[in-house]
């Protein structure tokens, strides 16, 4: 791998091409067998600052950010809305600023709306990574993924042949919208399923098969992705009744009786048992689950790292 990391900024899977997320995939591999070894320490960030600011609950992406800017040396410091001054008013730019006159050196942005890491990338020095906005992106998240199944999959097998089907709440899904962009450029084959409302016709557009019948596509998939209904985003019911929704997308042991035997069974987290997936299957030998949020340290690692060489 020959390219070099250019960007101030991590704000989306959209922008990036082939090779950046490959360079990405590589220095995490990196990291990951610096993370077995007793002492998991770098040095590529001491004596720098990296802020969590997270505007949205978390518990997977903010504790890998912490912990990966902390195995690099940095100086960490961590913001939620309901203890911050958003309460009183503040808006994003000023605490932008307040935190960049602190000498923070990286922002990791989490918030409701779609752009806000854009938003103040523009506005600030400081290296911004989106954290997940919205329903627009969650960067890291497609990348530890994709990293994910390379691993489980074999670093030898092409993603031109990996079928990835993804079933749930496309519409109000950011990690569905990055893993799209990110499966596209590696050259995976991707399908989206759903409900018509939550996987509207409109997401072929992106280069995917839509598809609304998630017993026809189990046998041909390697991958099956789960998606939980995202009901903070939904101002309206979607669907009749969670029961129907079990029946008809719910991934249980009949459905998984006609997957092939070595499918991979993702879940980004937070996980609603009983509903997108059974608790066996999640728990089970096929499930990457926990794989994914190991790897999410790694990845994110990598990003703070990379970001890390480019002057800003
Ligand atoms: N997958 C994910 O983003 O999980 P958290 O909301 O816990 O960070």
């Amino acid at each position: 791998m020959t390219t070099a990391w250019t960007r101030k900024d991590l704000l989306t899977i959209r922008e990036l091409d082939r090779a950046e997320i490959e360079l990405v995939l590589d220095t995490a591999r990196n990291f990951k067998d610096l993370l077995a070894k007793p002492v998991k320490k770098a040095d590529s960030l001491v004596s720098r600052t990296v802020v969590n600011l997270f505007v949205e609950p978390s518990t997977r992406t903010r504790t890998s950010f912490e912990l990966a800017a902390t195995h690099l040396g940095a100086d960490v410091v961590s913001i939620d809305s309901e203890s911050s001054s958003f309460r009183k008013g503040e808006t994003l730019k000023d605490t932008g600023q307040v935190l960049e006159a602190m000498k923070a050196d990286f922002v990791i942005l989490r918030h409701s709306a779609a752009g806000a890491p854009q938003f103040l990338a523009e506005r600030l020095n400081a290296h911004l990574v989106n954290a997940g906005d919205g329903a627009h992106e969650h960067p890291t998240q497609a990348l530890l993924d994709a990293f994910t199944m390379r691993e489980r999959l074999g670093p030898g097998r092409s993603w031109n042949d990996i079928h990835v089907v993804i079933c749930g709440d496309i519409l109000f899904s950011r990690v569905a919208r990055s893993n799209v962009w990110a499966l596209a450029k590696l050259g995976a084959r991707v399908t989206l399923v759903g409900p018509t409302t939550l996987v509207p016709d409109i997401f072929a557009e992106l280069g995917v098969t839509v598809a609304h019948d998630f017993d026809s596509v189990l046998a041909e998939a390697d991958v099956i992705m789960l998606l939980r209904i995202q009901h903070e985003r939904q101002r309206r019911s979607f669907f009749p009744s969670v029961g129907e929704y079990v029946s008809l997308f719910g991934l249980n042991l009949d459905r998984f009786k006609a997957c092939k035997p070595n499918v991979l069974i993702m879940h980004p987290g937070p996980i609603n048992r009983g509903v997108e997936i059974a608790s066996e299957l999640a728990d089970g030998p096929n499930s990457t689950v926990l794989d994914q949020v190991q790897n999410g340290l790694a990845i994110r690692m990598a990003v703070l790292h990379l970001l890390g060489t480019v002057k800003q």
